[in-house]
């Protein structure tokens, strides 16, 4: 018995190293923290119950059978996170430079297994130099009993990745897959193929950082949501998120309690949208001053920033934000923009959380790029997701709401359940002045004439209450009551009951 407790201890001892040393000392060099390290940081201390530490792979080519580290370069297991259960991977760099083998791949399936059972999220620790080059198609066949598992839990658990090392290749597939990806800038990337590969095919030179680190997807291909200066914040604003979101899609979110009465009213609200319909103003001030003790977790801020998605509180009850930015291009609709929030709506929707949409939509942008990209698609994306949604939907119009883009953000014909607007919005097929361009053509020529039906047409349509007639806005409200009015309506809410059609599934435009 002594023999075996010690050797328990030997190998315990050896799992908990690594690689050794000097591979932990290198790896804090880069300013990058252990596999063990992050978790520790990710969960509430001492709830870490760890699995499969004494995993072993098989590989036995290329002088593998010598090299074996117990753990097989990844820590798998689960804790908690505030309290609620949480299941974990976390990739070693130091053993292997944390390449995926096939047993590596068992013990990641294993935990997604077991988070599917019962119920609860995955966190991804993504820190790895990819397939098992010794392995060969064993470790692709474990990838893709990754990639897999990712789909199958879609929709199920929420599946969070953080990128803290290289994550190449097909790889990057299984992240891709999850819900949410945040990274560290400067010791992170991800691409499909490596700049070597990039130079020689498309003769660009760019760097593994410009290519594909945390600042690129998170400005410019939007693959990631948050980037971060360290190991440790990201961390942290996991565990953030994972305190907003329920443990799995049968759950609602969680509530907190909260100091911030519903019935608070903050009269500069009245004065945040200019009288000069061209003046821009901050979305965010509206989420900020609405949302309880101003705390609102935006994601993606510095991707298609025209429009805002992020958590927040109301009552303390999770919801998802989705709102126009008129800062930016207007706040338009675009490729982007369509994407970003169609997702962000369908994760919402598959969790159980509440949307509230605040509106300010001049209509689509205009031009060649965007019809040539395909915006007549993606933008079709936003209207499904939000035409499809069956959570809770309440709407505020401050200002512009035009044309397609009025129908597409959560309109009452979009089964919007409560659809509020300012006494400042204008709900009309475009702005005054295309209009009268357009069905005024002929009187063009004489611009006191255009200047009277322009604002002819701003007194009739420029305003809430045709759409307010015909029930289409169930309310026209005073800004500064606007939580008021969004905490009523969503306890009104609270037990909605609505259901889709039965289907296998459906087919957005992709
Ligand atoms: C086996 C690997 C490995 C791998 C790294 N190592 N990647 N071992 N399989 N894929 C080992 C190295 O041999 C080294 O071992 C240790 O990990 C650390 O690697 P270094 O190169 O010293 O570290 P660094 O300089 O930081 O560079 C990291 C790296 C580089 C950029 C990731 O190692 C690299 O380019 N690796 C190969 C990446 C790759 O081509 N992977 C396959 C991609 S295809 P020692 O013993 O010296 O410490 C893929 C497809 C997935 O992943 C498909 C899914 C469908």
């Amino acid at each position: 018995m002594q023999d075996i407790i010690r050797q328990l201890d030997e190998k315990r001892a050896a799992a908990r190293l690594g690689g050794g040393q000097q591979r932990i000392d290198a790896q804090h060099a880069k300013g990058k923290l252990t596999a063990r390290e992050r978790i520790e940081v990710l969960l509430d201390p001492s709830s870490f119950e760890e699995w499969d530490m004494f995993v072993e792979h098989r590989c036995t080519d290329f002088g593998m059978a010598e090299q074996k580290i117990p753990g097989d370069g990844v820590v798998t297991g689960y804790g908690t996170i505030n309290g609620r259960l949480t299941f974990v991977f976390s990739q070693d760099f130091t053993v292997f430079g944390g390449a995926l083998s096939e047993a590596h791949a068992e013990k990641i399936c294993k935990i997604m297994d077991h988070a599917m059972k019962v119920g609860a999220p995955v966190v991804g620790i993504n820190d790895s130099g990819g397939a098992r080059i010794q392995e060969g198609v064993a470790s692709l066949g474990g990838y893709a009993e990754v990639f897999q598992r990712n789909v199958e839990a879609s929709g199920v658990i929420p599946q969070i990745s953080l990128i803290m090392g290289p994550c190449a290749g097909g790889a990057v597939y299984s992240p891709a897959m999850t819900d949410f990806i945040f990274m560290v800038k400067d010791t992170s990337y991800m691409f499909v193929t490596g700049p070597e590969v990039v130079k020689t095919v498309t003769h660009e030179e760019v760097s593994a950082e410009e290519l594909g680190g945390a600042v690129t997807h998170t400005t410019k291909s939007g693959v990631a949501d948050l980037a971060f200066e360290n190991d440790v914040e990201a961390l942290m604003m996991v565990r953030r998120l994972v305190s907003l979101l329920p443990s799995h899609n049968r759950q609602q979110p969680p509530v907190v309690p909260t100091e911030d009465p519903a019935g608070r009213i903050d009269d500069s609200l009245d004065t945040l949208a200019p009288d000069n319909p061209n003046q821009s103003y901050d979305m965010k001030e509206l989420i900020f001053k609405v949302v309880d003790e101003s705390d609102f977790f935006e994601l993606q801020p510095g991707h298609a920033r025209n429009i805002i998605i992020g958590f927040a509180r109301m009552e303390g009850s999770t919801v998802g934000i989705v709102a126009n930015q008129p800062l930016v291009l207007a706040g338009c609709l675009d490729i982007k923009s369509a994407i970003k929030a169609a997702r962000f709506v369908r994760f919402c929707d598959a969790f159980n959380i509440p949307i509230v949409t605040f509106v300010d939509v001049p209509g689509f942008l205009p031009g060649t790029a965007q019809e040539y990209g395909g915006i007549i698609k993606h933008g079709a994306k936003l209207l499904y997701a939000y035409a499809e949604c069956t959570v809770p939907k309440v709407t505020v119009i401050t200002r512009k709401a035009y044309g397609g883009a009025y129908d597409v953000m959560s309109s009452k014909h979009l089964r919007g359940d409560v659809n509020f607007a300012w006494p400042s919005a204008e709900i009309a097929v475009m702005g005054p002045k295309g209009a009268v361009e357009i069905i005024f053509r002929k009187e063009l020529d004489d611009a006191a004439k255009i200047a009277l039906r322009t604002e002819e047409y701003r007194q009739k349509f420029a305003n809430p209450f045709i759409a307010g007639q015909r029930g289409y806005i169930d309310d026209v409200i005073m800004p500064h009551e606007t939580r008021r009015r969004i905490c009523r309506s969503l306890a009104m809410l609270r037990d909605k009951k609505l259901e889709n059609p039965w289907r296998k599934h459906g087919n957005i435009p992709l």
